[in-house]
């Protein structure tokens, strides 16, 4: 079967690779023609491991190929999905759908023969419809049907979650539709992973209640972690002793500085939009959003605090170790880390930071950090030591020589990777998330 993906971003791509793989016949397009140049010289523009393996092998068998011309890359493609981006529009926190409906119309002036046309791309209730309408209005005489398929890709760990997926989503308002769908996912059928068949609405709705449920999740137990440190609890119990309820789980309960990325912040923006287009207020998912940014400022002056509080901070040097939302990526986007630096250099602190893969990224977003080539080096002469992201090389650091290279032995651990009482013998003032 032949699909078309149109935008080679992180969902196009790794989708796109993922179906070649399975080995129906894939066309990735994208209007940026360096990207599309770059990927044609198995350069991949964002990183996910495995993703370039698995695109050079694909384009290497045939299976996968690139091309900016989305007339040419949709002519008999019997699925073409939508995979662009939907940022949130400046100002009203909604979802901007001026890509989508873009690829729409083009689809609708480019179609040569009959198609299913996916959104992948997340996007609020009734756009299905709004495309359906795009391309009736487009004249174009060959049958179509507009169907929506969420994704629920993890950045890090996209490829296996496209692979094994809890389940696969999809919205259909006819047999044409579920019936070529059902062919582009026979292979994970046949591995008997589970897909919901569903009308179009209620499958876009899906995906923004599971981001906002998870979301929820997390900002439950981030809270959790604050009061455990007011009353001498251990949140880390605490989500081991809830999460082995089965109606509770035990995902997502891992307290940290505050949830960001690329999907969680914009989605439940999106959410809230809805509910209030529709007057049908969202109550909880309010609250998520508001403490979730106040607990990334909090971060920041929780670092303060160690080094005396923001009025005796200037000049004192703070180095911060991981930038990107989460380990794995080097995607910046609503990281902590940004507010952390900001609060810290708003009140006079030096800072230096390390992370494998996000410096590039983060250093226009960060002007006044300066960016070191490894963990050691940032910490030199630090005050206070944060860790900020759970990248594994921060698990195991040689903790006599960060003794040595630090003016002063202090520790806040944001991801509680390490141990109270090895760190406290260990010769560090140590602070965590929820522990005491
Ligand atoms: C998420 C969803 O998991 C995915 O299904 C969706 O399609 C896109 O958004 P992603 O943003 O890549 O994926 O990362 P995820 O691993 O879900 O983490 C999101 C954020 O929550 C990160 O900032 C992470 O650090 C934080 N988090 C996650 C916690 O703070 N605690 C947890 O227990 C889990």
């Amino acid at each position: 079967m032949k699909i078309a993906m149109v935008g080679s971003g992180y969902v196009g791509l790794v989708s796109g690779a993922c179906f070649a793989d399975f080995g129906h016949d894939v066309v990735c397009i994208d209007k940026d023609q360096s990207k599309i140049d770059r990927l044609h010289e198995g350069v991949m523009p964002i990183y996910e491991p495995g993703l370039d393996a698995l695109v050079e092998s694909n384009v290497k068998a045939g299976r996968l190929s690139f091309t900016t011309s989305l007339a040419e890359g949709i002519k008999d493609a019997a699925a073409i999905f939508i995979a662009v981006g939907t940022p949130s529009r400046r100002g009203d926190g909604h979802a901007d759908l001026s890509f989508v409906y873009a690829v729409a119309e083009e689809v609708g002036e480019s179609l040569a023969n009959d198609a299913v046309v996916v959104t992948k791309s997340t996007v609020p209730v009734g756009t299905g419809d709004e495309v359906e309408r795009i391309l009736k209005d487009s004249g174009t005489t060959h049958k179509f049907s507009v169907v929506s398929n969420p994704e629920f890709l993890r950045e890090g760990a996209a490829i296996g979650d496209f692979k094994h997926p809890d389940r696969i989503v999809i919205g259909a308002e006819d047999d044409f539709g579920r019936d070529v769908m059902h062919e582009v996912y026979r292979p994970l059928f046949l591995n008997e992973s589970p897909i919901l068949f569903t009308e179009r609405r209620t499958s876009e709705l899906i995906k923004y209640a599971a981001n906002a449920f998870l979301a929820t999740k997390i900002t439950f137990i981030n809270e959790m972690a604050d009061l455990c440190e007011k009353v001498g609890a251990n949140v880390q119990d605490v989500s081991r002793g809830i999460g082995m309820d089965n109606r509770i789980g035990s995902k997502f309960l891992h307290a940290g500085p505050g949830y960001g990325g690329s999907c969680f912040p914009k989605d439940t923006l999106a959410l809230l939009k809805t509910a209030e287009d529709y007057d049908s207020p969202t109550r909880i998912v309010e609250a998520v959003v508001k403490t979730n940014e106040s607990r990334k400022r909090a971060m920041g002056r929780k670092v303060l605090d160690a080094l005396g509080g923001a009025e005796n901070a200037r000049g004192k040097k703070a180095a911060l170790l991981g930038l990107t939302f989460k380990p794995n990526t080097d995607d910046m986007r609503d990281s902590p880390a940004i507010a952390v630096a900001q609060t810290l250099t708003d009140a006079g602190v030096i800072v230096s930071a390390y992370d494998p893969e996000g410096m590039e990224i983060a250093k226009p977003l960060m002007p006044d950090v300066t960016m070191c080539d490894n963990p050691y080096t940032a910490i030199e002469g630090a005050d206070v030591v944060t860790i900020v992201t759970e990248w594994d090389a921060f698990r195991a650091l040689d903790l006599n020589r960060v003794k040595e290279l630090v003016a002063a032995p202090v520790m806040i651990d944001l991801r509680n990777i390490y141990n109270p009482e090895d760190m406290r013998s260990a010769g560090f003032t140590y602070a965590s998330i929820g522990r005491n």
